[in-house]
């Protein structure tokens, strides 16, 4: 199986319940190593240019002044098959649908406000990473 990277964000609710430690000993207990990290609190223009896929849904708004409310987690996950396992971390996008054990199923309260963000294939990992670090910033270990 390929060394893949991804990208992770854990958003102003998670990091408001000050969760950060746990939702990383998630991925460190699934194999998946930190290869970046910063906080940030993103300026409107930032969480419009990251979502600007979503730009046409009707919940785009929400999205972006949810990821402004607050400072968020950002980093880059490397390992086996790190797209898809981190999916499988992180749970349903509705917490509600979340299987028990996932990262939004036991710290995210809503669709709204669903404590991560993680890359959905590996073409988007490269370009997400690529928006929020320089080369330089991602260290491979
Ligand atoms: S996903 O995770 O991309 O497959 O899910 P998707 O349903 O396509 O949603 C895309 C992102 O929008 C967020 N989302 C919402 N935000 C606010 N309100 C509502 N109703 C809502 N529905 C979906 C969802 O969490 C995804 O954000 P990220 O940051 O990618 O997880």
């Amino acid at each position: 199986m390929a060394i893949e990277r991804t990208l992770s964000i854990v958003k102003p609710d998670a990091v408001g319940k000050n969760v950060i430690g746990k939702i990383y000993d998630r991925f460190e207990s699934a194999g998946l190593k930190v290869v970046a990290a910063k906080m940030k609190h993103l300026s409107r223009s930032e969480a419009e240019g990251f979502y600007a896929v979503h730009k046409e849904r009707p919940f785009f708004n929400d999205l972006v002044q949810f990821m402004i409310s607050g400072p968020v987690m950002i980093q880059a996950l490397e390992g086996e098959n790190a797209v898809l396992k981190n999916r499988d971390l992180m749970g349903a996008t509705d917490p509600k649908k979340a299987d028990k054990g996932t990262i939004r199923a036991d710290f995210a309260d809503s669709i709204d406000a669903n404590a991560v963000h993680g890359s959905d294939s590996a073409e988007n990992a490269a370009i997400e990473i690529a928006y929020f670090f320089a080369a330089s910033e991602v260290y491979s270990r």
